[in-house]
């Protein structure tokens, strides 16, 4: 199974990603966007795992979980990995308690480190991909992109464990289990 960890929405923060998602996706000539229901935030991806270590991973995450707080988030920016003709990744950045998030997704990449899954050597860069291989017909305006961004915060209580399929040709992204952010500020 393929699995990664993340970090998933309120129906009303879809809505603003979708909002936003709309606007590019009327000025793109092509690209491949993210539907509604995958929309996330990755704080670790593990790849192909047997299904046996999944034991193992939810404790990780349970125990990781109950030593993390809650904290607050906001969408902030639009931009893209790579550019040019086509953009790679059109994704929405992050903004609010970002130091919080930098410390639990460390704290979990330390805990799966010791189940054999390796910690990356690039910084993490959180993001919510809306788009991948975007391109149009003329300048991509990412700053009015980003102007249209309501940055009202959302509180982020919990982790969980995604599983990615592809049915009927189609990438679905589903949670197996989710762990409550449990620790008293
Ligand atoms: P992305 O959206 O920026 O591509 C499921 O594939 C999730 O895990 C995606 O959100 C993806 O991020 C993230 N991810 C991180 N590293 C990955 C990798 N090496 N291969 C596929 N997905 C990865």
């Amino acid at each position: 199974m393929r699995l990664f960890v993340g970090i998933e929405f309120s129906e009303e923060v879809v809505d603003e990603l979708l909002k936003v998602q709309n606007q590019i996706k009327s000025e793109a000539k092509r690209g491949r966007f993210v539907v509604q229901s995958n929309l996330h935030l990755t704080l670790q991806f593990l790849g192909e795992v047997s299904e046996e270590r999944l034991g193992p991973i939810e404790q990780a995450l349970r125990k990781t979980a109950q030593r993390s707080r809650e904290f607050s988030l906001e969408l902030k920016n639009v931009g893209s990995f790579g550019s040019g003709q086509s953009f790679r990744v059109i994704w929405v950045g992050i903004d609010g308690d970002k130091q919080e998030l930098v410390h639990l997704q460390k704290d979990l990449s330390i805990s799966l480190d010791k189940l054999g899954f390796p910690r990356e050597n690039r910084p993490y860069k959180p993001h919510i991909t809306l788009g991948r291989n975007v391109e149009f017909n003329g300048e991509a305006s990412f700053e009015e992109y980003s102007e249209s961004l309501m940055k009202a915060p959302f509180l982020v209580n919990e982790i969980s464990l995604i599983e990615s399929t592809v049915e009927n040709g189609k990438r679905v992204y589903r949670s197996l289990s989710s762990f409550r952010l449990s620790a008293k500020h």
